[in-house]
């Protein structure tokens, strides 16, 4: 008997990818990265082995993010969920930028790296260019010992396990994950969430895993939508809000490993420039889970249709008015607007993979890319 065998076959479990094994593998990211830090009695956030004190907490007048790549659009989402949860001003930078645009960091500004691998050189030199300004640096990494992990003063990890593919998806998702901790335990800590909004919000954090995982088994739709858009040059993503920074990460996910030039664009500055690439059949995916802007994105649903635009929208189940609006709709189940992302993202991983499969691509190994990018 011969066993054709390899040590990478081996790893990945029966998968022929290791991207497709990391999206299935990101209910059990979720609850690793929630594991131990949920105190069911007080129900509140217990981040022990970040070594920030409540003192330090309370000094935290504003908050910058540093990260590159998908990170930064974890970073994106950390912005918008802190502000909306503690009222704290955050900023946000691609760690490239960030040294050479002289930042402002004032006294009490606590700086957040973000890094899967915890090597990547930009982010480590604005880690130190904050650290040289005094700021004090939290890192949410992936890899413990990592650079990134021994230069910051304090350490939010995510448990996403080990990430061979090159794009990024279970990392992704595991830092979106630590960013609704972090949030949480800021909130809690400055008082600046009433009770009854954080265990709500905390009930729905611990479903996300299951919702996921019931999600995924059901996705067939997905490998259809991805032969459509594989014949296209050029895609584009929409959305508003929290629904823009999924944009952002779905179509750099697409760009990455199926060579389809696509674009993120906030809904609602579509008119003021870019609606004039839009042609008969080009494919728009028109994210819509934010209900208080929904009225708002469907108009612009209407803008690119009317231009000849084939539009997938991604909703919640039972949102009715996107399935008249859209030519069809993938829907993802129910939760806080705010956890969006984190259930939002993954058909669109899933697109992407399915998009660089049908185009004949090396999914695990895009041209021209690396999983770390050791030089600035
Ligand atoms: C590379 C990878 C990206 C990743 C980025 C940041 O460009 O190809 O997938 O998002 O680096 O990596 P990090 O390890 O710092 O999160």
């Amino acid at each position: 008997l011969y066993i054709d065998w390899d040590i990478l076959m081996a790893e990945k479990n029966g998968y022929d990818h290791f991207m497709l094994k990391e999206i299935e593998e990101q209910p059990r990211a979720y609850r690793d990265t929630l594991r131990g830090r949920i105190d069911e009695d007080s129900q509140s956030i217990t981040l022990p082995d970040m070594m920030m004190n409540p003192e330090h907490i309370r000094e935290i007048k504003h908050i910058q993010i540093v990260a590159c790549g998908t990170a930064y659009h974890a970073a994106c989402v950390g912005k918008s969920i802190i502000e909306r949860m503690t009222r704290i001003p955050v900023e946000i930078d691609v760690a490239s930028e960030y040294r050479y645009r002289q930042p402002i960091i004032q006294e009490h500004t606590l700086v957040i790296a973000v890094s899967q691998s915890g090597e990547t050189a930009d982010t480590l030199a604005a880690i130190r260019e904050a650290k040289l300004s005094g700021a004090r640096v939290l890192a949410i990494t992936n890899v413990v010992g990592s650079s990134v992990a021994r230069e910051a003063d304090h350490l939010l990890m995510t448990w996403a396990g080990p990430e061979i593919a090159v794009a990024s998806t279970k990392a992704y998702t595991s830092q979106l994950i630590a960013f609704y901790l972090l949030a949480l335990y800021i909130g809690q800590s400055i008082g600046s969430m009433d009770l009854a909004a954080r265990a709500q919000l905390l009930t729905q954090i611990k479903e996300l895993p299951d919702q996921v995982q019931n999600m995924l088994g059901h996705m067939t739709q997905i490998e259809q939508i991805a032969e459509h858009i594989a014949g296209y040059h050029d895609l584009y993503f929409i959305g508003r809000g929290l629904d823009y920074t999924i944009a952002m990460e779905a179509s750099l996910k697409l760009k990455e490993i199926s060579y389809i030039h696509s674009e993120a664009y906030p809904a609602g500055e579509l008119k003021h420039g870019s609606l004039a690439l839009i042609e008969d059949g080009t494919p728009v995916i028109a994210l819509a889970t934010q209900e208080v802007v929904l009225e708002k994105t469907i108009s612009n649903i209407r803008e690119v249709k009317a231009r000849g635009a084939y539009v997938i929208g991604v909703a919640f189940e039972g949102n009715m008015e996107l399935a008249q609006a859209a030519d069809e709709v993938i829907y993802v189940p129910r939760t806080d607007a705010l956890l969006a992302p984190a259930i939002a993202i993954i058909p669109l991983q899933l697109l992407a993979y399915y998009a660089a499969l049908a185009r004949g691509n090396d999914v695990d190994k895009p041209r021209n890319l690396a999983k770390s990018v050791t030089v600035e």
